[in-house]
């Protein structure tokens, strides 16, 4: 996540007071005029004064030998459609990968933020959650391993405030060894506490650690965690403006936990996650001989590589891979960044040497739109026996007075390579092959993800001047929908916020109990949802809708409802994980019977309406019912009133106790009981649902881990205004069903606003105008 790593956990870096000193993740690059010795010196002596209680632990276990080659790694969500589309879809992933970029090394699954916090399921409930359990992702790592692709878990440190379960450490080991996994990616972490490395070895099973910080110590002084840190992530740049893409020096700098090895075993994926355009992050990977992160589904917002980026990375990949089989970008004799001989830094012309037993290989970036390099070669590759290599080209190449001349793209790659050994054949055939277009060929058009909301079949249609005695009618309204989306990430504009959740001191100040808002940044597309009047995806949502007559459940489904409904349906799910809970015994515990009904999954909800001729709100419509049309804040009006809704706590409370919480409509319980279920939308890839009116529950990163100066707070955010809405993402009844999320029903009546969205646009004849004929029941 964007930033927050800069802040450590005092539990894991206890030498961490309140100013830790981030120093940059690499190493400049020489200076303008600065000889290249003098500056390799410096370089030397660098690695020599941080080595200290550096005793390389990792790297002498050959089990993870695999992470020095993990060149292109993708944090993917279990949620994503093209790995789980109700059954799990491994190779569909992987294929498409393999297509656009030329596939994987290694996988970071991640199911626990952002929706994470809605309840008391901690970060482990969440893999134990997705359809089939650890049973699951124990195949589900067979069938990566069966690609050779690696697996990593996400490890959220900062949850500290839901479900405790031992020592983190001690738990992350056991599931890593009881499902096959091979990692985890530390979150927020500048550097790995040893006890995770211990955890491995006392279970006999040694896994790799990924700090998101990438290992860089707070003041740069103790590395002696870099020895069992084999991998990182890199964020090599500095922040733009934007406050979420990242600007890179011209000249690339040096992966200092690379090169803090002297065999450079350890390996970084660069990290550049919200830019539209990956390719300096990609140049710079493969200066370092490092790994990339090649992720696109961001929390739901898919940042999907270019075509021209994905041909980039595919190259890049393709020739790292090749270096790495052959020892020569990790477990070298010699490596030698800018190296002098192939570097023209006026022209953006970058070049590192790596050398192993006899052979040299160059690995440069063109930064410029040089259309040629030359390499002065040493004279040791111009010895007897040597061939040289344009493996960019697949070409053999002749020194001309120990001049190699090789062309290159603008904002490209190239390698050259000097062996005794015979050429690399098959390399060179794929580099060929793979070379033939130039990358200008390819297109570097940025498209946004179109999302859709879910339709929502009408439910039967009800007697308006009858209504069933649990609904009350909301009339047919105008109504002015006025909405924005909580989350933390994806940009949130301070000067574009009309509902106040950015993270400025108006969103502080009428935020609400647990005011949660967005992190500022200017740069944003895609977050939150696209309804089906807009052009794309966006935090902010406005628009004048002809809503209703409508029926609405005054009152949230109940315990003693749902039992009923499951005498009545003998509905029985498939998947039983977390269904009721909260039950004992199939029946809800005495007491509970007029309390929410939750732990029910987003189409067990739908079904329940459904089986009672209803069906779920749709998100405004929910708004209507709650706000009227004056466009208050909270149901009672304008202020918050702790007395109109239940105390902060755990579980749900009996509905219908708090009339002053009631909306001008009479609909009761909308805000601080439970979460509940409204519109749901899709993309290609993730499926979401929009839930309101927040729950009791809301745990604090901050209360829980007081070291942290966090500005903001991971846990699924709250959204007690009516102006707000949450998105949680859905994968699988067992994945959704939370403690803290319930729903109530709605029905259509004769005349109303028609099928597919059931709402009607005035400025537009051709919007749904239609209203149906419908049948009463
Ligand atoms: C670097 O060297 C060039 C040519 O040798 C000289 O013109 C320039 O002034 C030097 N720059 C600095 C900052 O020393
Ligand atoms: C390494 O430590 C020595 C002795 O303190 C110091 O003189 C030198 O500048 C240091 N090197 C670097 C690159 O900081
Ligand atoms: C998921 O399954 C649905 C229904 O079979 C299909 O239409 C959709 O294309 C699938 N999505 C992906 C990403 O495979
Ligand atoms: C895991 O794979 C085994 C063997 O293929 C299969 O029998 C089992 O049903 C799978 N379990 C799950 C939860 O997918
Ligand atoms: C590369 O290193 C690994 C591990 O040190 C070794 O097993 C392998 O044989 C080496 N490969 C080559 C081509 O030298
Ligand atoms: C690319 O070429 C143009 C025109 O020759 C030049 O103005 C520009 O500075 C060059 N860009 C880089 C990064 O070298
Ligand atoms: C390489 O390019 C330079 C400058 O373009 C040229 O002077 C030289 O002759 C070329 N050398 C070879 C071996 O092609
Ligand atoms: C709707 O309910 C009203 C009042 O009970 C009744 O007069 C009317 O006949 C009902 N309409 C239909 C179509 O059933
Ligand atoms: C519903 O409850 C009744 C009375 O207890 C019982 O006879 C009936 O079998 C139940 N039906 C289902 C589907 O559980």
């Amino acid at each position: 996540m964007t930033s927050k790593w800069l802040a450590l956990p005092m539990l894991f870096q206890t030498s961490l007071g309140k100013d830790c000193w981030s120093p940059p993740e690499t190493l400049a690059a020489p200076k303008l005029n600065q000889s290249h010795s003098e500056w390799l010196a410096e370089l030397k002596s660098w690695r020599h004064n941080h080595s200290q209680g550096y005793n390389a632990e990792a790297y002498r276990d050959p089990s993870l030998t695999w992470t020095r080659t993990s060149f292109v790694q993708p944090q993917i969500h279990l949620y994503d459609l093209f790995l789980f589309n109700g059954s799990w879809t491994v190779d569909r992933y992987l294929d498409d990968l393999d297509h656009r970029y030329g596939g994987i090394d290694s996988v970071l699954i991640w199911p626990t933020y952002t929706n994470i916090g809605i309840d008391e399921r901690n970060q482990f409930d969440y893999f134990r959650a997705v359809p089939g359990g650890l049973a699951a992702l124990s195949n589900l790592t067979e069938a990566f391993h069966k690609r050779n692709v690696k697996v990593l878990w996400a490890y959220n440190p900062w949850d500290q405030a839901t479900r405790e379960e031992g020592q983190h450490w001690d738990v992350m080991a056991s599931l890593l060894k009881a499902s096959g996994g091979d990692g985890f990616n530390g979150d927020t972490m500048k550097t790995i506490p040893k006890a995770f490395w211990q955890a491995g070895q006392a279970r006999s099973y040694s896994f790799a650690a990924e700090p998101e910080g990438g290992g860089i110590p707070c003041n740069d002084d103790d590395y002696s965690s870099a020895g069992w840190t084999p991998l990182g992530w890199g964020y090599f740049g500095h922040k733009r403006a934007d406050g979420m893409t990242m600007d890179y020096d011209f000249e690339p700098g040096v992966d200092k936990m690379k090169w803090l090895d002297p065999k450079g075993r350890h390996l970084t994926h660069v990290c550049d996650r919200w830019s539209k355009s990956r390719a300096a992050a990609i140049q710079l990977a493969f200066f370092n001989g490092d790994g990339y992160e090649s992720w696109e589904n961001i929390w739901g917002l898919f940042n999907k590589v270019t075509d021209r980026d994905a041909e980039l990375l595919r190259r890049s990949a393709t020739l790292l891979r090749w270096a790495g089989q052959r020892n020569l970008s990790h477990d070298f004799d010699n490596w030698i960044p800018h190296a002098p001989e192939a570097t023209d830094a006026l022209h953006g012309i970058f070049a590192s040497r790596f050398e192993k037993d006899g052979e040299a290989l160059w690995l440069l970036i063109n930064k410029g739109n040089r259309s040629e390099i030359t390499v002065h070669v040493p004279a040791t590759y111009l010895g007897k026996g040597y061939e040289l290599f344009d493996l960019y080209h697949g070409l053999r190449v002749s020194p001309n007075g120990g001049v190699v001349n090789a062309s290159i793209e603008a904002i490209g790659i190239s390698a050259l390579f000097a062996t005794t050994r015979g050429a690399p054949q098959e390399l060179l055939e794929k580099m060929r092959v793979m070379s033939k277009h130039p990358l200008a060929m390819f297109s570097e058009t940025w498209h946004v993800l179109q999302q859709e909301m879910d339709a929502r079949p009408s439910s039967k249609v009800f007697n308006a001047s009858s209504p069933p005695p649990e609904m009350v009618l909301l009339p047919r309204v105008n109504f002015n929908f006025a909405v924005s989306g909580t989350e933390f990430e994806g940009g949130c504009d301070p000067t574009d916020d009309p509902n106040q959740v950015c993270c400025t001191s108006a969103c502080r100040e009428h935020g609400g109990p647990g005011c949660q808002c967005g992190v500022m940044q200017l740069e944003y597309f895609g977050v939150d949802v696209q309804y089906p009047w807009e052009t794309r995806p966006d935090r902010n949502h406005k628009k004048e809708l002809d809503l209703g007559p409508l029926l609405f459940d005054r009152d949230l489904v109940t315990n003693s409802d749902y039992l009923q409904y499951l005498n009545a349906s003998g509905y029985h799910p498939a998947d039983k994980f977390n269904f009721l809970k909260h039950w004992d015994m199939g029946r809800p515990k005495p007491g509970d019977e007029q309390k929410p009904a939750v732990n029910i999954g987003f189409q067990e909800a739908e079904a329940y309406c459904r089986y009672y001729g209803k069906r779920l709100p749709h998100s405004y419509e929910w708004q209507l019912a709650a706000q009227g049309q004056d466009g208050r804040r909270y149901p009672w009006g304008h202020d918050w009133d702790p007395s109109a809704v239940p105390p902060p706590g755990h579980d749900p409370v009996a509905i219908a106790q708090y009339e002053k919480g009631a909306s001008v409509f009479g609909v009761r319980d909308l805000v601080g009981n439970v979460w509940q279920y409204t519109d749901s939308f899709r993309d290609e890839h993730t499926r979401a649902v929009l839930l309101r009116g927040s729950s009791r529950y809301n745990p604090q990163v901050s209360e829980a881990f007081p070291s942290l100066h966090q500005s903001v707070n991971w846990y699924f955010p709250p959204a007690h205004e009516l102006n707000k809405h949450s998105k949680y993402f859905l994968m699988s009844n067992s994945y959704e069903r939370a403690g803290t999320l319930g729903f109530r029903c709605v029905a259509d009546v004769a005349n109303g606003a028609a099928a597919p969205y059931h709402y009607h646009n005035h400025h537009s004849t051709d919007d749904y105008a239609d209203r149906p004929e419908v049948q009463f029941i």
